[in-house]
């Protein structure tokens, strides 16, 4: 099989999520897909490096894959669906630790932030706070040195900066409003383990 139709594969795999659940709602005023694509857009237009960007198309992909295994999600029942690391696992199928690790971590980045900023806390949505606390809420000193020793903390905030900012209404006139996943499918497939193997020999 020839290369690109086994990362084709990946990436169809990979999106098919999108493609079954994207509709649902996150929780926000937006739908799954247009957080993903508005976070990804803001990642893009920051010039952020492109495993950033596809992160930040994937990150929340946990909700969609628990939705398809299950046809419901516990944070409807305000339970912890622990979807970072439900997506996380998904993702480890196809992508390397530069996409699959800051997706884990995302969850950390918000309470890292709000356990170290006094002002970050007023920054999140009603959804973004009450899945906070859902999730574990504030970290002690010693969990956030252990996250601020992560080889992937940086990447980590920075994937939660375009998570915070893909959270707005989609406006007809706004950028982010004519996007679809095909416009990441490229990235996407250049970032597949299988392309980027390639060359590699470890
Ligand atoms: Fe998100």
């Amino acid at each position: 099989m020839r290369l690109r139709t086994l990362a084709r594969k990946s990436v169809d795999a990979v999106l098919a999520p999108f493609h079954q659940w994207g509709h649902l709602p996150l929780g926000e005023e937006v739908s799954q897909l247009e957080h993903a694509l508005q976070c990804a857009w803001f990642a893009q237009q920051d010039n952020a490096p492109e495993h950033i960007i596809a992160a930040a198309l994937l990150h929340d992909i946990g909700h969609l894959v628990t939705y398809s295994e299950t046809a419901s999600h516990p944070e409807e029942d305000d339970q912890n669906g622990y979807h970072e690391k439900v997506g996380a696992s998904f993702l480890a199928q196809h992508f390397d630790d530069e996409i699959v690790k800051p997706v884990r971590l995302h969850v950390a980045a918000k309470r890292y932030q709000v356990s170290t900023q006094e002002d970050y806390r007023q920054g999140l949505s009603q959804a973004s706070y009450h899945s906070f606390l859902l999730q574990g809420g504030l970290m002690d000193a010693s969990t956030c040195h252990a996250f601020e020793s992560s080889p992937w903390f940086a990447d980590a905030l920075l994937l939660r900066k375009y998570d915070e900012l893909g959270k707005q209404v989609e406006r007809k006139d706004a950028d982010y409003s004519q996007l679809t996943l095909d416009d990441f499918y490229e990235l996407l497939i250049e970032h597949t383990r299988v392309v980027k193997e390639r060359n590699s020999y470890a």
